[in-house]
C-alpha cells in the first residue's frame, strides 16, 4: 500500500483548483502525466481517450466561446486547458491495443454496433479522465475539472471530421489555494454501499 503522504496527495488535501500560481506547465510535465494516466485499464485495453492541451493565448482564446461565464477567467488564466476527447472510433486500434484477441474489432464494426462503440468510448474514455486527474496530482499538479462548456462548439472548432468529441475540460498548473472553495462534504460509506 502507498504511504500516508501519497494518499494524502491524491485524495484527502487534493482539491479541484479554481486559479493557479504563475508557475508553468511544462512538455516533459504533460508527457509524464500521460505516460501515467495512459496505463490505467480500459476495456479490451481499447484507451479512446484523446488529449488537446492548450496553452497559447490563442489557442485558449479559440476555446472562449464555448466556455461558461463561470468558467471563463479560470481557463484563459491557467497555465494549460486540457481538453479531454475520447476517439468514437477506437475499434479502429484494437488488433494492435488487443493483439491477443484479433476478434475484439469486430465486437464494435459496423452500423449495428455504434450504440455499443459509444457506450465504450465515453466509459472508457471518462475512466481515462479519471485517471489523468489522479495522475496529474501524482506529479505535483492541480487540476481544475470542468463540464460547464458547450460540448458542440469545442467539437466544432477543434474536431471538425467528428471522429473525435470532446467529453470534458481540465485546467492545470500549480493551484492558488486561496482561491479553492470550502471543501464540500462527502456520503458515508453507509449511505452509498451495500456489502451483500
Ligand atoms: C467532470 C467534472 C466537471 C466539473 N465541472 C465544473 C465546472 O464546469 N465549473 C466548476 O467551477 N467546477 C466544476 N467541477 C468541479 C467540482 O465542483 C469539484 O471537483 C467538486 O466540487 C469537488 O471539489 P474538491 O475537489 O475541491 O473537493 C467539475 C468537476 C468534475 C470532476
Amino acid at each position: 500500500m502507498i504511504d500516508d503522504k501519497a494518499l494524502d496527495a491524491l485524495f484527502r488535501n487534493a482539491r479541484t483548483a479554481n486559479g493557479f500560481t504563475g508557475t508553468p506547465v511544462t512538455d516533459a510535465q504533460l508527457r509524464q502525466l500521460v505516460d501515467l494516466m495512459k496505463m490505467g485499464p480500459t476495456s479490451s485495453n481499447s484507451q479512446p481517450a484523446r488529449f488537446v492541451f492548450l496553452r497559447s493565448a490563442q489557442a485558449k482564446e479559440r476555446l472562449r466561446p464555448a466556455l461558461s461565464t463561470g468558467n471563463l477567467e479560470k481557463t484563459l488564466n491557467a497555465p494549460v486547458c486540457a481538453i479531454i476527447a475520447f476517439d468514437t472510433l477506437f475499434h479502429e486500434h484494437l488488433p494492435r491495443m488487443f493483439p491477443h484477441n484479433q476478434a475484439a474489432k469486430s465486437w464494435f464494426d459496423g452500423d449495428e454496433k455504434k450504440a455499443a462503440r459509444e457506450t465504450a468510448a465515453f466509459r472508457n474514455g471518462t475512466l481515462q479522465g479519471g485517471y489523468f486527474i489522479f495522475a496529474a496530482r501524482a506529479i505535483g499538479l492541480d487540476c481544475g475539472p470542468m463540464s460547464g462548456f458547450d460540448n458542440a462548439k469545442v467539437d466544432a472548432e477543434f474536431f471538425p471530421d467528428g471522429r473525435f468529441r470532446s467529453n470534458f475540460l481540465c485546467n492545470l498548473g500549480v493551484g492558488d489555494p486561496s482561491k479553492v472553495f470550502a471543501r464540500s462534504p462527502r456520503f458515508e460509506f453507509d449511505e452509498i454501499c451495500q456489502v451483500l
